[in-house]
């Protein structure tokens, strides 16, 4: 279910004293399965994207194709949309009204032809897969929850619809680094098992370890679609956008500059000790 992004431009409240330019011809495709993230500095754009890209805004001009249909065509079924796309916003606690954490998880289910056993199902699965304990979060009211405890509750409302595709707009912003690490893990199991991710985040360190491609956007234009390796391999090119590289890629420039052999393509901590394995491995056998 690839998405085309084609030539879109966005403007906010046109004709008034309020327009802003948010997009200007951008055009890109997310690929299914794909690992995408969003970077750019503040107001240059991300979250007008992916709101075009799972049809909460319709372009000013250009399209968004969704299986090579226009999603804001007249009679395209956009009802439909959003089984298959799940969009967790910047700030999803604010999201939540109903009464019980479990009707809150169960209320995108409500349209859904399921029947009513299998609804209950998801909305265990989605607590238990975000950290939860069913049975004791699941008659507590949202509003007495914490804000990580609230944007957990969230990620679940949006989980429990099983999208094909998942957008979240930096969901790790506000979670504790267990959190963090937790919840990367869900993204990182559920894109294994199919589900295509596109996500914005300020974190170069998370997008270095998760992420297969990186758009870059700067004053609404895309700069950049390009794999990490090659994005994050030119730091000089990032710090001309203002934007950080991975602290993985920085250490491997660094030890470069110092004379040690070390390979260029590293932007996760993973690959990172691996290489310095390998390196400590070298220098025994020499
Ligand atoms: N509802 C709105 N009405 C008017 N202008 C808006 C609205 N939402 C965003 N903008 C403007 O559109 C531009 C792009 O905003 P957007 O929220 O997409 O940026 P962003 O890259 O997500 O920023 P951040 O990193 O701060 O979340 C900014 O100049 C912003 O001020
Ligand atoms: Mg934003």
């Amino acid at each position: 279910m690839p998405i085309v992004v084609d030539n879109v431009s966005y403007t906010y409240a046109p004709g008034t004293a309020f327009e802003t330019a948010a997009l200007s011809g951008v055009s890109v495709t997310v690929e299914d399965g794909e690992f995408v993230g969003i970077m750019g500095r503040t107001g240059c754009g991300k979250s007008t994207l992916i709101q075009l890209m799972a049809g909460l805004l319709r372009p000013s001009s250009g399209r968004i194709l969704l299986d090579g249909e226009d999603i804001n065509a007249r009679g395209y079924r956009r009802d439909r949309l959003r089984e298959k796309i799940g969009l967790l916003f910047q700030f999803p606690e604010c999201q939540l009204f109903e009464t019980t954490v479990e009707r809150d998880v169960a209320f995108g289910l409500k349209h859904l032809p399921l029947p009513a056993g299998e609804k209950e199902e998801r909305v265990r699965w989605a607590l238990e897969a975000v950290g939860f304990s069913f049975e004791s979060i699941r008659h507590q009211s949202p509003l007495g929850l914490s804000g990580g405890e609230k944007r957990r509750v969230a990620i679940a409302g949006v989980l429990a619809v099983k999208p094909k595709i998942l957008i979240l707009d930096e969901p790790v912003a506000s979670l504790d680094s267990v959190g963090r690490r937790d919840f990367m893990r869900l993204i990182r199991r559920l894109h294994r098992e199919g589900t295509t991710i596109i996500m914005i985040s300020h974190d170069a360190d998370i997008l270095g370890e998760y992420a297969q491609r990186i758009l870059v956007l700067d004053r609404g234009k895309l700069r950049l679609a390009a794999p990490v390796k090659e994005v994050f391999k030119d730091i000089a090119g990032m710090e001309a956008l203002n934007l950080d590289v991975s602290r993985p890629r920085k250490i491997a420039h660094l030890l470069q500059k110092k004379g040690v052999p070390f390979p260029q393509d590293i932007t996760g901590y993973g690959e990172l000790l691996r290489a310095i394995k390998n390196l400590r491995e070298g220098c025994l056998i020499s």
